[in-house]
């Protein structure tokens, strides 16, 4: 899998496809409209966009200044998981989301042209440009099971209960290789002697990042909206120096964070390390 942050200068100039690789476009700012050969879909923040490998589209945002994703492109299909589904393949009651809150494309978007229409094309690191002699949004109509949707995480129902809850519970997608998860407002739990925050761990065969969104992450300290923490397997960690007798105190949490664990190592690109804030493992020394 490969991560990808993005803060567009401009609205997307062309249309893209992406050739080996599922994406989830994940909108932690802005709002639009995703057009593809399917049709419109409308997004706004907090969408994650599930986009199967192939289908060649664009995002047309009402303001592009505002616009922020995190990106992940997967080598597998992105799936729900197996254990929110029946044996008949419908998301059951007690799952955190349900098929109402899946929403595919509302409108066909028939662009009838005859002009030289370009395409960027991504196959793993390599981008191509094809040049069609006609806009390929030519669709009278389409039919069939696979197609881009949306999921709010405003939408994705929390799962708690007496105690902490494992991470699992979080789980939103399942993709070969790693798994995506939300954290959820919610409120937190309520036994009278309950520690709120996640106990210290590790994570022993996964790499754990967290994309932290909104609100206030009760067990961590020195987060800023939109830091991206990497947990490398087999490295201890758990809440911050203070969080423990704090989180006593709270009943909800208004935090919003996207996590991703991958079952192989990431490796950081020279872009990412150049952000990378050497204080942060320290942060636990007080
Ligand atoms: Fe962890």
């Amino acid at each position: 899998m490969v991560c990808h942050r993005c803060r567009p200068a401009e609205a997307q100039p062309v249309l893209f496809r992406n050739a080996s690789a599922d994406e989830i476009v994940f909108v932690a700012e802005g709002g639009g409209t995703f057009e593809s050969v399917f049709g419109k879909q409308p997004y706004r923040s907090g969408d994650y966009i599930v986009i199967p490998r192939t289908v060649t589209y664009r995002l047309v945002p009402d303001d592009p200044k505002r616009e922020d994703y995190l990106i992940l492109e997967c080598a597998g299909d992105v799936r729900i998981p197996k254990r929110y589904l029946n044996p008949d393949g419908q998301l059951m009651m007690g799952a955190p989301y349900a098929e109402r809150d899946l929403h595919g494309p509302v409108e066909l978007l028939t662009i009838d042209k005859e002009e030289p229409t370009p395409i960027l094309i991504k196959d793993g690191a390599r981008l191509s440009r094809y040049t069609m002699a006609h806009h390929p949004f030519d669709v009278a109509g389409w039919d069939g099971l696979l197609y881009p949707y949306t999921f709010n995480v405003d939408d994705f129902e929390p799962i708690t209960g007496t105690v902490h809850q494992p991470p699992p519970v979080h789980q939103t997608f399942e993709i070969p290789g790693f798994v995506v998860c939300t954290f959820a407002p919610r409120y937190l739990d309520h036994h009278p002697e309950a520690i709120k925050v996640p106990y210290a761990h590790s994570n022993v065969e996964a790499d754990e990042v967290l994309f932290y969104v909104r609100g206030n992450f009760g067990s961590r300290k020195g987060i800023e909206r939109y830091s991206l923490t990497l947990h490398p397997r087999g490295i201890p960690h758990g809440p911050h120096p203070g969080t423990i007798l704090a989180s006593m105190k709270a009943d909800r949490t208004d935090e919003l964070a996207v996590m991703f664990d991958t079952e192989r190592p990431l490796f950081a690109t020279p872009q990412a390390l150049g952000m990378d804030d050497p204080s942060y493992p320290y942060s636990w020394l007080g």
